[in-house]
């Protein structure tokens, strides 16, 4: 008989404290900030819908829950059904999946964190666990400050040990936010400890599971992953998805374009009913969101611009992100650059 039951279930994170992206999370979670004009957990989604996996609980918390359920529904729009888990705070990864024990029940799981960008498909990575006997499948991908990262130590082209932020990392290959379990991963979270930071973390999870000698596999991410937990990570990630879809072209909506014959410079995308005048120059890398109005000499490269916002008096803008809802007035004369990172509907005259 099978240990498992053959159907797979996913499920994405989508609390967490998001600090590190103030004051862009003051007013929801930051999953749901947009890279090139869609939030980013709908990648993750999307994902996971390419998979044919289509029963996805989604771990929400906090402020942000109520904008979630909201986004996303039950799931019809998206061709999935969704099961929401509210965790009451963000006490860890760990913590977050063992609240789904009864949404699993005896099946195999895949864990998406809902702040992760994959661009290759996870299609065949999920099939080779459902076939296989491994209690885990971690995907890991080659980074350049392994300091930073969940790390894992290789020997034989076995994982012999998993590290939390090391110190003195045993390679340069870090645990991404995309693991596949088992059920098996309940008991171990239930027998563990807060780490010093007070969140049950997955790393030790994963690392019990091994040295209790379960067999956990890996398999390499050899394109881009971003885990985009700040500022730059974000602009770093709506530029490498504007590359991707963009194709040499700008994406400009219909809506949009009978109002404006501006400067585009690819790659950049303009939402609905955006109003910008022709002495704009928008891009390289610019997302603009719906409803925006960008005036007369403004510059916007590098950026993102989300809807409802309404930028004038020549202002040269470059990495920045700007909430919904924003207005900004420029002097005009001042055309030096200048870097915003504003939250929800500030308002700023120079
Ligand atoms: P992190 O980026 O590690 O943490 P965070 O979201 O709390 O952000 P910060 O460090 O800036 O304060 O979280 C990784 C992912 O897991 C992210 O998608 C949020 C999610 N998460 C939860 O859903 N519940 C939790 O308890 C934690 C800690 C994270």
């Amino acid at each position: 008989m099978e240990k498992f039951e053959k159907n797979m279930k996913a499920i994405v994170l989508h609390g967490g404290h998001g600090t590190r992206l103030r004051p862009l999370t003051h007013t929801g979670p930051k999953q749901l900030l947009p890279i090139a004009n869609k939030p980013m957990s709908q990648y993750c989604i999307e994902s996971i819908k390419e998979t044919g996996i289509n029963e996805i609980a989604i771990i929400v918390g906090g402020t942000g829950s109520s904008k979630v359920r909201e986004y996303y529904g039950s799931g019809e729009k998206f061709g999935v059904s969704f099961t929401y888990i509210e965790q009451d705070k963000p006490k860890g990864i760990a913590h977050a999946i063992r609240l789904c024990k009864e949404f699993v029940n005896n099946e195999k799981f895949l864990v998406f964190l809902g702040d992760n960008i994959v661009q290759r498909s996870i299609a065949d990575f999920t099939s080779n666990f459902k076939k296989s006997e491994f209690d885990a499948t971690i995907l890991l991908c080659e980074v350049d400050n392994p300091s930073r990262f969940g790390i894992a130590a290789i020997e034989n082209n076995k994982i012999t040990k998993i590290l939390e932020k090391p110190k003195d990392p045993p390679s340069n290959l870090a645990v991404t936010g995309i693991y596949f379990l088992t059920p098996i991963i309940f008991d171990v979270i239930d027998n563990l400890k807060p780490s010093g930071r007070n969140e049950l973390e997955i790393t030790d999870a994963l690392d019990i599971l091994l040295e209790k000698n379960h067999n956990i596999s890996f398999e390499m991410i050899t394109d881009y992953w971003k885990d985009t937990g700040t500022p730059e990570d974000i602009l770093n990630a709506n530029r490498q998805v504007l590359e991707h879809i963009c194709n040499q072209t700008c994406i400009v909506d219909e809506s949009s374009i009978t109002l404006s014959n501006s400067n585009w410079i690819t790659p950049s995308i303009i939402g609905k009913n955006c109003k910008i005048d022709k002495s704009a120059r928008i891009g390289p890398n610019a997302s603009i969101g719906d409803n925006t109005i960008i005036s007369s000499d403004v510059v916007i490269e590098n950026s993102i611009i989300m809807s409802d916002c309404k930028i004038h008096g020549g202002l040269n803008i470059r990495d920045s992100i700007i909430s919904a809802n924003c207005h900004l007035h420029g002097n005009n004369k001042d055309k030096t650059k200048k870097i915003f990172l504003l939250g929800e509907g500030t308002k700023i005259t120079l």
